[in-house]
């Protein structure tokens, strides 16, 4: 803002002397491309770095208060898990209570901080209660809607500018409109009420949140059928409603703003008694959360021999490409699940300073019981979440990614950096241990069938961990097939008309081959429920998929009518897990 309005005066002020004391200096407090440079041009001559906040305060014509508004703690047993989240605005009523008790003539007061819905209210209060006799305030609310890593691009080019206010202070929008008009065309400044302009941001954030977890969801059913998520992505982009952004899957989303906006949002729908709206938004949150512990489940499943003792090479901390930031960052959530899983990490990322990737490895990571619980449907084999050492003496710290690839089994591509983009497989290859697994939780392999040549297998979110079967195979083919695989000579006989009840990594299914007609389907359905009940998460499955795919399958019960009758099924749900074939 100093840069495009040279005939303001900016003074930027701090209770922390030492952060003001940083801004002055040539290593800024914060990682931003491009600030650097826009911040020493224009230090001293219209921009002001100050530890006399009162003083800043007296001169000022406006003041933004831009603090932190950090979720309030909640004990341990919280019913929402994190996911419903009250925001402290000890910050926000702090600033009020000193630009009144400062101010000595009008001033028009701009909340910058993500709030609450009805905070500008709380402000204006404060400013009345404690404010000299005949002094007015003006409160506005002017969202923030910049993106690290592209602020200064997002400030000079924003979508929008929105400016909200009460009744009665169109002179105050129309003064801060006047400013952002010195750089951005007046079609995209927009002024609206105080709680819109409030609640707008919050919105925002939310849908963009929501439009991850969308995608995400999504990702997981290409994981089950086969289908290619880049390519759906695309196809859903190229509607011109739906648009190209926030439809990279990913391990999810993370950051300062999203899930603490998400939370808020619930937060403030609970508190107005609108529980299923609640409820709505605190889904996008379960799935990132859910996006987050598949990813090890999956490793953890196709890795073999699970991960005890295996050397896991994490590329990227960040909580996206471009940013020291690591707040809320997936990869901590996936790297402390890895130590409990008994591996060894060896973490790379090129701007998060190795001491705080430990520090954030010490601290116990927020993940909601309910998604551990959910992805601890896990193979029977490989234990998920146990008490393995998880402390920080098995990570190792590197500082290039072949560092970091050195022997290790598995490659887990944490963030997307764009240097991660043009790694050098060949090298990698060479470098890992043979064979060995990349993880790409952000998509940044381009060609993962020209890792497979270099005994390198790439399992990507949203792409199978094996090849899918061919469904165009008759019913002939997948019988083979399946005999070959499992070894049963008489399976022949099984195949048509008859049900399998199987126990397949740890879930229960009840399994059938294909070539089924819709008899077998029903006698299936009453199978199933005589069997289990439906709360205990009896999922149905096409048996030939599973017995082609290779997976650990321990077969339980093979019935058709007949048999189904004499079958002891008590004996069966207690029955030890015997894999067939591991
Ligand atoms: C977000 C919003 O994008 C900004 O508009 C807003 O001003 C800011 O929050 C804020 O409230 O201050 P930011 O958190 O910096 O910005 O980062 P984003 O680029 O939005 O990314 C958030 C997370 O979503 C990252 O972890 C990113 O990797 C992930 N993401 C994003 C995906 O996984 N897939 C996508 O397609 C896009």
């Amino acid at each position: 803002m100093a840069q495009k309005c040279p005939d303001i005066q900016f003074t930027v002020v701090d209770t922390d002397a030492k952060r003001i004391a940083a801004w002055k200096s040539s290593s800024l407090p914060v990682y931003e491309p491009g600030l650097d440079k826009i911040v020493e041009s224009r230090r001293g001559v219209n921009l002001h770095f100050s530890a006399d906040i009162d003083s800043a305060i007296y001169k000022a014509d406006i003041v933004l208060i831009a603090v932190n508004t950090p979720t309030l703690a909640q004990p341990n047993n919280s019913i929402s898990n994190g996911l419903a989240a009250a925001l402290d605005l000890t910050g926000i009523e702090e600033c009020a209570r000193r630009i009144a008790q400062v101010a000595r003539h009008s001033k028009i007061v701009i909340e910058k901080s993500t709030v609450p819905c009805k905070t500008g209210d709380f402000i204006s209060n404060i400013l009345d209660r404690y404010g000299h006799p005949g002094v007015m305030f003006d409160v506005l609310s002017n969202p923030e809607f910049l993106s690290e890593g592209t602020a200064i691009q997002d400030l000079l080019e924003p979508d929008r500018v929105i400016i909200g206010g009460k009744r009665g202070t169109e002179h105050a929008q129309k003064a801060l409109a006047s400013i952002y008009a010195q750089w951005v065309s007046t079609d995209r400044i927009v002024t609206m009420d105080l709680w819109s302009a409030e609640l707008a941001k919050l919105a925002s954030n939310a849908i963009l949140a929501q439009r991850v977890s969308s995608i995400n969801a999504i990702s997981a059913l290409c994981e089950a059928t086969g289908a290619n998520i880049s390519d759906v992505a695309r196809g859903c982009s190229m509607d011109s409603r739906i648009g190209s952004q926030f439809l990279r899957p990913s391990i999810g989303f993370g950051g300062s703003c999203f899930h603490k906006d998400v939370a808020s949002l619930v937060w403030l729908c609970e508190s107005l008694g609108l529980y299923e709206v609640g409820k709505y938004w605190q889904q996008v949150l379960r799935i990132n959360e859910y996006q987050k512990t598949r990813f090890v489940t999956r490793m953890a499943q196709v890795v073999d021999g699970g991960l005890l003792n295996k050397r896991i090479a994490c590329l990227g901390f960040a909580y996206k490409g471009g940013t020291r930031d690591t707040r809320n960052t997936p990869a901590a959530t996936i790297c402390s699940a890895l130590l409990e899983h008994g591996a060894q990490l060896s973490i790379y990322d090129p701007k998060v300073p190795g001491q705080s990737i430990i520090e954030h490895l010490k601290e116990p990571q927020n993940m909601p019981a309910e998604t551990i619980a959910a992805s601890s449907i896990a193979s029977p084999f490989s234990p998920v979440f146990s008490a393995h050492d998880t402390t920080t003496s098995n990570v190792h710290i590197c500082t290039s990614v072949y560092e970091a690839i050195a022997n290790a089994h598995v490659v887990a591509v944490l963030t997307a950096w764009e240097e991660f983009q043009n790694i050098d497989w060949y090298r990698v290859s060479k470098l890992a241990c043979n064979p060995a697994y990349v993880f790409d939780g952000q998509l940044v392999v381009k060609d993962p069938a020209a890792l497979k040549g270099l005994g390198l297998h790439v399992i990507a979110i949203g792409s199978p961990a094996q090849p899918i079967p061919d469904f165009s195979l008759g019913p002939d083919e997948i019988k083979e097939k399946a005999e070959a695989f499992i070894g049963m000579s008489q399976l022949q006989s099984y195949v048509d008309h008859k049900v399998s009840v199987i126990m397949n990594d740890g879930r229960l299914v009840v399994g059938m081959l294909r070539g089924l007609d819709q008899t077998t389907n029903i006698i299936m359905q009453e199978c199933q429920e005589r069997i289990f009940s439906e709360d205990e998460g009896v999922e149905i499955v096409d048996l030939g998929l599973y017995l082609i795919r290779g997976d650990n399958i321990a077969v339980v019960g093979l019935v058709d009518e007949e048999a189904d009758a004499a079958m002891d099924y008590e004996t069966i749900r207690g029955a030890p897990l015997q894999p067939i074939r591991h």
